[in-house]
Order: C-alpha cells, then structure tokens, then sequence
C-alpha cells in the first residue's frame, strides 16, 4: 500500500466539489487515512511549494494557496501516487484527459482543484508538512 497527499485547493473549495471530489477517491479505490480542512498563510503555502521557490508562478501560487481554505488528505491504495495523477488529469487542464477532475472543472493552469504528490519523496514531504502520526489513521 501507498500513500500520497491530495489538495482540494481554494477554487474547488469555494465552488462546492468536495464531495464529487471525495466521491471519485473512494469510487476508485482509494482509502481516505487522514483528511482535515485547513487555511494556509502565504509563509505556509511557500514553505509547501518551496520546490517551486524560482518559478515565475511562485508568487502567484502561494497567492492563490493561501486565499482560502483546503481540504487536505491522505489517500491509500496501491500505486496511489500514480492513480492519484491519473484521476486529477494533466496539470494544464487543456491537456487532461477526458473524465478527469482538472478536465471537468479546472479553470486555469494554476487554478487546477486538486494537487497531488508526484514522487514518493515529495508524498513524505507533504504528508509530514500537514500530519502528525496521530492523525494518520491507516497501517
Ligand atoms: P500543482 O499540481 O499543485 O503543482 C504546482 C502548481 O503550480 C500547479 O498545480 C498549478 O496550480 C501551478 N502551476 C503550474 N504550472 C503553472 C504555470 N505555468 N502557471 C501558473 N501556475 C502553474
């Protein structure tokens, strides 16, 4: 089994889809192992994106990150990380495929709904940057 870290980001927030977004972790499979609502500041957004630190979009995004809540989760499954990419689509939501959540509902580039962790390292980075052991319910 394999976790990975999952964002429903300030635009899929506000917009009502957390529970189509919840909805179609579980329906594919996914365990839900820890999951709370948060509202990052713009020194909390940057700590998390600090991999991103020399983008143009960097400011931008932690803009964006910290302007309201998020629901933030741990999903368990096997290859989570991967199936996770699958279902939220390509980043640029113009080159998602058919069905994912960033085709049916991303509005920009940076404005995607979801995040999720792209490699086993940065899914324990992430993980540990929103939960304690106390919180993570799963094995
Ligand atoms: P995410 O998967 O959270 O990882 C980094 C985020 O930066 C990405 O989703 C988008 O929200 C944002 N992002 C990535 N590329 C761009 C870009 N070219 N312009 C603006 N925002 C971007």
């Amino acid at each position: 089994m394999e976790k990975t870290l999952s964002i429903i980001k300030p635009d899929g927030v506000s917009r009502g889809l957390i529970g189509n977004i919840l909805q179609r972790f579980e329906r594919s499979g996914f365990k839900i192992v820890a999951m709370k609502m948060i509202r990052m500041n713009k020194r909390q957004a940057q700590g998390f994106y600090a991999v991103h630190k020399e983008k143009p979009f960097f400011d931008s995004l932690t803009d964006f990150m910290s302007s309201g809540p998020c629901v933030v989760m741990i999903l368990e499954r096997e290859n989570a990380i991967s199936r996770n990419r699958e279902i939220m689509g390509a980043t640029n939501y113009k080159e998602a495929a058919e069905g994912t959540i960033r085709k049916d509902y991303a509005t920009d580039i940076e404005k995607n709904v979801v995040h999720g962790s792209d490699s086993p390292e940065t899914a324990t980075f992430e993980i540990n940057y929103f939960f304690n052991q106390l919180e993570i319910t799963g094995e």
